[in-house]
């Protein structure tokens, strides 16, 4: 069964041909950064217009890598919710014209979800799991009896991780997307050069928080109680020191909880997903604190940012459930739904 992903909730343009659920045939990914760069985030009415003009051909070139045409597809899948309203709109919209066009049905997936299933794409999967969703919209942590049959525990109560990087890396004067740029600059870094003491305790100990570990950053950057467009006053070595002890505050608090969560539950398989599990650090970081019972599993490369395979992916499941397509009229659901997994 073949199945035509589609991903635009955010700065990603994707589309993906993927076969029952795990043969990714093609996943073509258009990305925005040099559009947003400069505004040290994504600018939304940007991103959609973007979307507008190259969702159609981001299609064609993944139906012809993936040597098929519409009448081989069986089923077109779409991220739905959570994201940018226009963005959502634009993948939504063109889900529904080509599934009316084409005589297709189409499901509508959860995008948070489907980070989550891009780990789940190589082999079986393996319940019950612990869940963890690092990216930039996204901090969560959920039980998963079954690839649809998931419990949020936890989540971020103010910025995403991701969110947390970019903020970061623009006071230091680091281009967007700030993850990755964080993550070489700390390369030669000491995480011992700057004190950084974990989070207060939070009443629900899964739940997560970085705004507090941003603001800290920012004074040690540029003096205490200054702002964002004040100027740096540390030099380049500091620099260095700082991204990595930043870096390294945000990854523990991530690990410790997802290592509680695995503890309180003894689920003995962690599923991790979303743009933050790119980075080579993390993984290294889980690898050695992860007890040896515990089976890991993040995104094979390519499937940790936003991408249409995951979606492709999701939707054939969302599919098998749901024995038929969505209705026209499913709307696009920028926020508030994100923690209902259906
Ligand atoms: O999953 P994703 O593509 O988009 C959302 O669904 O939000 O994640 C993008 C996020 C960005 O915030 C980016 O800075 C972060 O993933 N990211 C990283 C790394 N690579 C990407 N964060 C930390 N270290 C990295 N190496
Ligand atoms: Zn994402």
């Amino acid at each position: 069964m073949l199945v035509l992903g589609i991903e635009s909730t955010c700065d990603e343009a994707s589309a993906a041909v993927v076969q029952d659920g795990t043969r990714i045939l093609s996943n073509v990914i258009a990305s925005q950064t040099d559009l947003h760069k400069n505004f040290g985030g994504v600018f939304p009415e940007m991103a959609s217009r973007r979307h507008v003009e190259i969702l159609l051909p981001v299609i064609d070139q993944a139906m012809q890598q993936a040597g098929c045409n519409f009448q081989d597809l069986a089923l077109i899948a779409v991220a739905q919710k959570p994201g940018l309203m226009g963005s959502l709109l634009v993948g939504l919209n063109t889900a529904k014209s080509l599934s009316f066009a084409w005589n297709i049905p189409y499901v509508g997936v959860n995008h948070v979800q489907a980070h989550l299933y891009a780990a789940m794409m190589p082999s079986p999967p393996v319940f019950p799991a612990i869940g963890l969703v690092v990216s930039g919209g996204h901090t969560l942590l959920c039980t998963m009896q079954d690839i649809l049959d998931c419990k949020i525990i936890g989540s971020t109560l103010d910025d995403a991780i991701g969110e947390a990087f970019d903020k970061t890396a623009s006071v230091l004067n680091l281009p967007y997307p700030g993850g990755p740029e964080i993550e070489k600059l700390a390369l030669n870094g000491n995480i011992n050069a700057f004190t950084i003491n974990p989070p207060k305790p939070l009443k629900n100990p899964f739940d997560f928080t970085f705004s507090g570990l941003k603001t800290k950053i920012l004074y040690f950057a540029k003096g205490n109680n200054a702002n964002r467009n004040s100027p740096l006053t540390i030099d380049e070595p500091e620099k260095k020191h700082l991204a990595a002890a930043f870096q390294h505050a945000a990854f523990k608090q991530v690990i410790d909880k997802t290592l509680l969560a695995c503890q309180k539950t003894g689920y003995k398989n962690l599923y991790t997903g979303g743009g933050v599990t790119n980075s080579k650090t993390l993984k290294n970081m889980f690898a050695e604190s992860m007890p040896p019972e515990i089976s890991f599993y993040y995104p094979s490369s390519g499937l940790s940012l936003d991408n249409g395979a995951m979606i492709a992916g999701l939707g054939y499941h969302v599919y098998q459930k749901k024995h038929g397509s969505d209705p026209y009229d499913l709307e696009a659901l920028p926020t508030g739904n994100q923690f209902v997994f259906s």
